[in-house]
């Protein structure tokens, strides 16, 4: 991991420029907010979601993390073009480590994150979105990764997340020739889950967030472990995985509680232990 991220990381505080935090009802909203590049992501903003994501995950109070951008008019139009232009190798290769780095951490966290995808997701933005553990997108909302027409290729993990979501052919349609798709397109392709109209989507999120936020934490992180460490593995040693968390998930105080809450037929209480 770059040392960039891993400061960020220790640091997780809230304090920031290029983001705003909110957190309320067990559900953190972090807003990608450059509104004068269309929320594109610099390595100062790149950092900053490090230090935000992991402070969101450290928090006790925050079970569900929702991600989106900005205004209404884009989540995040890219990597910051002007950085990109002034990039040479060296440099280039630790600017994409930055961004997949930033990228993996959303990934394999231990709480679950999902895209409000408010407008453009180009390039980065779109990697963005791919990390989360899904995407609601608004209907005016737009995705591609424009890599190649700007001679470069995706560099935060769009190469290998988008043909994992939505199947090679369809992948290498949306890299090779760089075009833009809209949020029916990315409906009908299960890029995102729903499309709502904009100014319902914080709001449809939030009610779809905070359902999950009800369930036994450790349940959910257990669950997305599952998933994310299971998908890139062959399928056995995948099962592997699910029945060694399932084993770790039945020696918890909440799954003797969600049992016996179901069986008084009341709402369970999961304290998270
Ligand atoms: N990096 C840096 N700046 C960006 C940016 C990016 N990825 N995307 C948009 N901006 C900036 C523009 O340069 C412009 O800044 P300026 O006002 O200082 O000139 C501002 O954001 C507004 O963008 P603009 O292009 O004027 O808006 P638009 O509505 O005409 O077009 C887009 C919107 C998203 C279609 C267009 O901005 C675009 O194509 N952006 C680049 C997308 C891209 O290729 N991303 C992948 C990068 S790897």
């Amino acid at each position: 991991m770059t040392d960039e991220v891993q400061a960020a990381e220790v640091e997780g505080d809230f304090d920031f420029e290029f983001l705003e935090f909110d957190l309320s009802d067990e559900i953190a909203t972090i807003t990608v907010s450059r509104p004068d590049k269309l929320n594109a992501l610099d390595n100062d903003t790149l950092v900053e979601l490090a230090g935000a994501f992991e402070g969101a995950f450290d928090h006790d109070d925050v079970k569900v993390i929702v991600l989106t951008g900005a205004g209404s008019k884009s989540f995040v139009a890219g990597a910051d073009i002007q950085m990109l232009s002034e990039q040479g190798t060296l440099d280039g290769r630790s600017n994409g480590q930055i961004g997949q780095d930033v990228m993996a951490l959303i990934a394999e966290g231990p709480k679950p994150v999902i895209a409000a995808v408010n407008g453009y997701a180009l390039g980065g933005g779109l990697e963005l979105a791919l990390a989360c553990d899904f995407r609601y997108a608004s209907s005016n909302a737009i995705f591609g990764l424009p890599e190649v027409s700007l001679g470069i290729i995706p560099g935060y993990g769009g190469t290998q997340r988008l043909p994992r979501l939505i199947g090679r052919g369809r992948a290498l349609e949306m890299i090779l020739t760089g075009e833009k798709i809209n949020a029916e397109e990315a409906l009908r392709v299960g890029l995102v889950n729903r499309v709502v109209e904009p100014e319902q989507l914080i709001e449809v999120t939030r009610k779809t967030a905070s359902v999950i936020a009800s369930r036994g934490p450790l349940a959910v992180m257990f669950a997305k472990e599952a998933v994310s460490r299971g998908t890139n593995v062959p399928l056995s040693d995948g099962l592997a995985i699910e029945a060694d968390l399932f084993g770790l998930v039945s020696s918890t105080k909440d799954m003797k509680e969600g049992m016996r809450a179901f069986l008084d037929k009341r709402a369970p209480d999961f304290e998270g232990e």
